[in-house]
């Protein structure tokens, strides 16, 4: 068992000693000095001014001697300290200047060099549609009006005259919100956007609407559970078939080009009467390759014709539902299918280009829309 230090043990306050104090100087200003990067200086300072340097060492001792003694080193102590910071500070200014000058040579931009313009985005293709389409409509005076995708039931069905017991009910597989029988779903179709446009503008309204609509489906290279319309309905007095007709023929001359015309064909929706389904002239043959002996069309498979989307005359329950007076009032509407326009447009055969959002698609396509 040691005994406790004799305070004055002459071993202990050797580091104290004037040769002792000469010697740590020395190594410390060899290490400050020889230091040639800022981690090789920090680890000088922490080996020669740290706390288990030996001039914080000596620095300790000078508590275990007698005053005059105390005074005596600690000024020698101080001198050396000094002496030491204002070497390392030296050093580190130096050693920093060094350091950002090389930086700045090492690390500079040339804002001269060459890049690639492309840019490395796109905006959706589907996006850019429904922006054009809006503008065409736009400039003829019509609004683009919005709804909710979260729907009552009464408007997406009973006040389109689609009753609870009705087929087009089944056909547009519903996605129900909690409680199920609580009459809010996530809207089938745009359509009841006609309701709430009539409801909030009053007659007359001409209005466009492209939105996101929901169906109970499984995501393949067809269909997907999610898609986009653009619905559109004018009511006003006086308005005929006529007008639909024009109308859907300008709209489709904005989106595929000059030349490509509409056809209606009979069909029924519960929510317009008279009802016709709209089909577009082939933009890539304009109907010539329905011709004898004429070269076959990919884009239309030869029959001239592209189905577009659904049309009609507002059914006068509808104008009632929205408290507009049918005997004063008639309209058209019509509502087409984004994705399917953007797929026979672009030859797409699987709908899921369109929803994965692959930006080298969007982008390619984006250019084109
Ligand atoms: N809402 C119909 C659907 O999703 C499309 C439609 C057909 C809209 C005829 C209309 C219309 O405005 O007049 O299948």
């Amino acid at each position: 068992m040691s005994a406790p230090n004799d305070p004055y043990d002459p071993k202990e306050v050797a580091a104290l000693s004037t040769d002792e104090l000469a010697a740590a100087q020395r190594a410390a200003l060899a290490a400050f000095e020889a230091a040639t990067d800022l981690d090789q200086l920090a680890a000088a300072h922490s080996a020669h001014l740290g706390n288990k340097a030996p001039v914080a060492l000596a620095r300790r001792e000078l508590g275990a001697l007698p005053p005059q003694a105390r005074a005596d080193a600690g000024r020698r102590v101080n001198e050396v300290l000094t002496a030491l910071t204002a070497s390392y500070e030296a050093a580190r200014t130096g050693l920093e200047a060094a350091r950002d000058e090389r930086v700045l040579i090492e690390e500079a931009v040339d804002v001269t060099l060459p890049w690639d313009m492309t840019p490395p985005g796109g905006r959706h293709p589907l996006t850019l549609v429904q922006e054009r389409t809006s503008d065409v409509f736009v400039a003829m005076g019509w609004e683009v009006a919005e709804g909710p995708e979260v729907e009552a039931e009464w408007l997406n069905f009973d006040a389109l005259n689609i009753p609870r017991s009705h087929s087009a009910r089944e056909a547009q597989d519903t996605l129900w919100l909690d409680p199920p029988d609580g009459g809010v779903l996530l809207r089938t179709h745009t359509s009841p956007v006609q309701l709430r446009a009539l409801l909030a503008r009053g007659a007359p309204c001409y209005v466009v609407v492209p939105g996101r609509v929901y169906r109970q489906e499984a995501l393949d290279a067809t269909h997907s559970p999610v898609f986009h319309q653009l619905e559109g309905l004018a009511v006003d007095e006086g308005l005929t078939m006529a007008d639909l007709r024009g109308t859907l023929d300008l709209f489709a001359e904005s989106m595929f080009g000059a030349g490509v015309r509409t056809r209606l064909r009979p069909d029924h929706y519960p929510f317009t009467e008279p009802s016709a389904d709209v089909d577009l002239l082939c933009w890539v043959c304009h109907g010539s390759s329905t011709e004898p002996g004429a070269e076959f069309c990919r884009t239309c498979r030869s029959e001239g014709w592209i189905e577009w989307g659904g049309s009609g005359m507002v059914h006068p329950v509808v104008l009632q539902s929205a408290g507009v007076d049918p005997d004063r009032y008639t309209g058209y509407a019509f509502g087409i299918g984004m994705e399917r326009t953007l797929m026979s447009r672009h030859d797409l055969a699987d709908i899921r280009d369109l929803v994965e959002g692959d930006v080298r698609v969007t982008t390619a396509l984006g250019r084109e829309a």
